[in-house]
């Protein structure tokens, strides 16, 4: 008889303990499979639980309401890391629940090159994958050979490079319906461990001086539509420091939101509709959010 369980949480956890931006409220239950085995267990979890799934990696791109919901949440606490060699390539194998930030110091200690740009960067292997994250010109989807990806009807499966597409910030499996990532396999290249790791420095170092690293924030909030960049547009449109209560445009980087405590859903996509409207009127440019929002 098998005794193998999923790990399951009910009532489910407050989305502002699981989310950088810290806004978020009470979820009807999460469920976090750690094995193949409790994986398989997580269809019949669905069926029995009637809420509306949803995947949450780092919490590090999402802006939630912070009304209690019927969401279920699904967390992958699968974050294994493998390095290998395929036909004397360099491939790494990386569960969806581990770090961003681990991954590429194992890659750095490793001397395997390609993800460098990705560097400071938080969230899951798994929500870099679903957002195709990116940085300085790299994207995780450049890297990606196949993924394990894992949907209610059909189960786990390796999906090929050549199924998978890629988009700015977006990534299309091509499976209908709700889906999960498990695991995913890099191809990186060879490198000094001190270059992979002076080069991820810098651009840490760019990102700093860039970009509110420290505060509370869900990353850039709005895509760069076509040539531009959101940021510029929202400085050039008077919203740098614009705030309303506790929820501000970062005076370091216009396009994040920063919470400074106590920040709610009301306030955070008040000020969002207001940047969007502002660069609409000065510039007739439309902003597309970046950052995924629940509500
Ligand atoms: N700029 C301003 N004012 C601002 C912000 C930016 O004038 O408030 C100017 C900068 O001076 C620069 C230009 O706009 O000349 C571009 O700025 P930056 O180099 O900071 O890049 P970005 O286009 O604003 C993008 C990504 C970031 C990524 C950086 C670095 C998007 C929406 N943003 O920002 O990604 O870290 O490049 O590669 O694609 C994210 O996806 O969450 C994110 C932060």
């Amino acid at each position: 008889m098998s005794t193998t369980t999923l790990p399951v949480l009910r009532p489910g956890p407050k989305l502002s303990g699981r989310t950088t931006l810290g806004i978020g409220g009470r979820c009807l239950a999460e469920a976090a499979p750690r094995t193949e085995a409790e994986l398989d267990l997580l269809a019949a979890f669905l069926d029995a639980e009637k809420g509306r799934p949803f995947v949450l990696g780092g919490g590090s791109n999402l802006l939630a309401s912070d009304a209690d919901s019927d969401l279920v949440l699904l967390c992958v606490g699968h974050d294994g890391l493998e390095l290998f060699e395929r036909e004397g390539q360099p491939m790494v194998r990386a569960g969806a629940g581990l770090k961003l930030p681990v991954l590429l110091s194992e890659l750095a200690r490793a001397g395997l090159s390609g993800l460098e740009g990705l560097a400071g960067i938080p969230g899951t292997v798994g929500g870099a994958l679903a957002m195709n994250a990116g940085s300085w010109g790299q994207t995780f989807g450049e890297r990606v050979v196949r993924a394990a990806l894992w949907a209610p009807y059909s189960g786990l499966g390796w999906i090929g490079r050549e199924a998978l597409h890629f988009g700015y910030r977006a990534f299309y499996p091509g499976l209908p319906g709700k889906w999960l990532a498990w695991e995913v396999e890099l191809s990186l290249t060879r490198a000094e461990p001190e270059a992979v790791q002076g080069a991820m420095r810098g651009f840490m170092e760019q990102k700093r001086a860039g970009q509110p690293l420290r505060a509370r924030t869900a990353g850039c909030v709005f895509k760069n539509p076509e040539g531009e960049s959101a940021g510029r547009l929202l400085d050039q449109a008077g919203m740098k420091g614009a705030r309303i209560g506790p929820m501000v445009f970062s005076e370091r980087h216009a396009n994040f939101l920063v919470n400074e405590g106590g920040g709610t859903f009301a306030q955070a996509m008040e000020l969002l509709e207001r940047g969007r409207e502002k660069v609409r009127e000065r510039f007739g440019v439309d902003l597309e959010t970046e950052v995924v929002i629940l509500s």
